[in-house]
């Protein structure tokens, strides 16, 4: 059977919801599905910033709109995908982008530090999936749900110390994994996408306006393409699990890391 690349790769008519759109990776997200064709919700706690993503969105002939909210509030959650639904229909693709990497060495991470890395990380990326699956599964269309792990999430992290991220990302791509066996017969893909190092507010050092040198150079040495990854390296992979082109994908974890995972 021939395909076009639209049969392949096109999202039009499909909505979804990408988390931590305000900034970083989930721009490029939203901006890839939207070149897709799929209508988007952007959500984070920064409405400006949102609003400003949503229009550069739109601008790509989809509709966008920002939605707020905090995810280490559940309320907030249900609230959110109930927005969604309300302005743009039907969830088609969840991305499961938003997350954070408080810093400290182990021995003297705060209980804090570590409550909010899994509540964000882990907590929210399995509550909105399954209460975005189980509209899709009430529909019986299927979808797409797709978690954003780490190039740490199968290592240790070499880089910074980050034991509250290291677990939780680690524990999102085993969550993945388990999502994909239970829901695969409600034709839900549950897949990861685990990135190597990029510039973003993540790991920017404002003091640089770049990764520190001293952990660049790290970084760059660490991984076999000698390079941190670059904006729009990240929206092929997402398009692919988002699209058709990956239906017969579930469970998997794609490394775009320039090979840090790789030795
Ligand atoms: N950059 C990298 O090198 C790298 C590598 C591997 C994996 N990742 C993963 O990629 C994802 C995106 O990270 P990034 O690098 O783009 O970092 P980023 O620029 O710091 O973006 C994080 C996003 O998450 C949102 N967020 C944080 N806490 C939130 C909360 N409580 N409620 C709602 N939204 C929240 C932030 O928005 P607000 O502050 O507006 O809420 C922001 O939009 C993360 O899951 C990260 O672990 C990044």
């Amino acid at each position: 059977m021939t395909k076009s690349l639209q049969d392949l790769f096109g999202l039009n008519g499909k909505t979804a919801l990408v988390t931590g759109a305000s900034s970083g990776l989930g721009v490029e997200f939203a901006k890839a599905l939207a070149v897709a064709g799929a209508d988007v919700a952007v959500l984070a706690r920064r409405l400006e910033r949102l609003k400003g993503v949503a229009k550069e969105i739109e601008s790509l002939g989809v509709r966008c709109i920002p939605i707020v909210a905090d995810l280490s509030e559940w309320a907030q959650l249900e609230r959110a995908v109930s927005e969604v639904e309300e302005s743009l229909g039907k969830i088609d693709i969840l991305v499961n982008n938003a997350g954070i990497a408080p810093l400290a060495r182990a021995e003297k991470m705060r209980r804090d530090q570590w409550d909010s890395a899994v509540a964000v990380n882990l907590t929210a990326p399995f509550l909105l999936a399954q209460r975005v699956a189980q509209s899709m599964i009430g529909r019986g269309e299927g979808g797409r749900i797709v978690n954003i792990a780490s190039s740490v999430s199968g290592v240790a992290n070499s880089i910074y110390p980050t034991a509250s991220y290291s677990a939780t990302k680690g524990g999102l791509v085993n969550l993945t994994r388990q999502l994909a066996t239970e829901w695969a017969r409600h034709k839900i893909t549950v897949n990861a996408i685990a990135p190597g190092w990029f510039p973003t507010e993540m790991s920017i050092d404002p003091r640089y306006g770049d990764v520190h040198p001293k952990y660049k150079e790290k970084m760059e040495a660490l991984t076999p393409m000698g390079r941190l990854g670059e904006e729009g390296e990240l929206m092929g992979a997402l398009i692919y699990l988002a699209s058709p082109a990956s239906s017969f994908v579930t469970g998997a974890v794609l490394a775009v890391d320039g090979g840090w995972t790789a030795w």
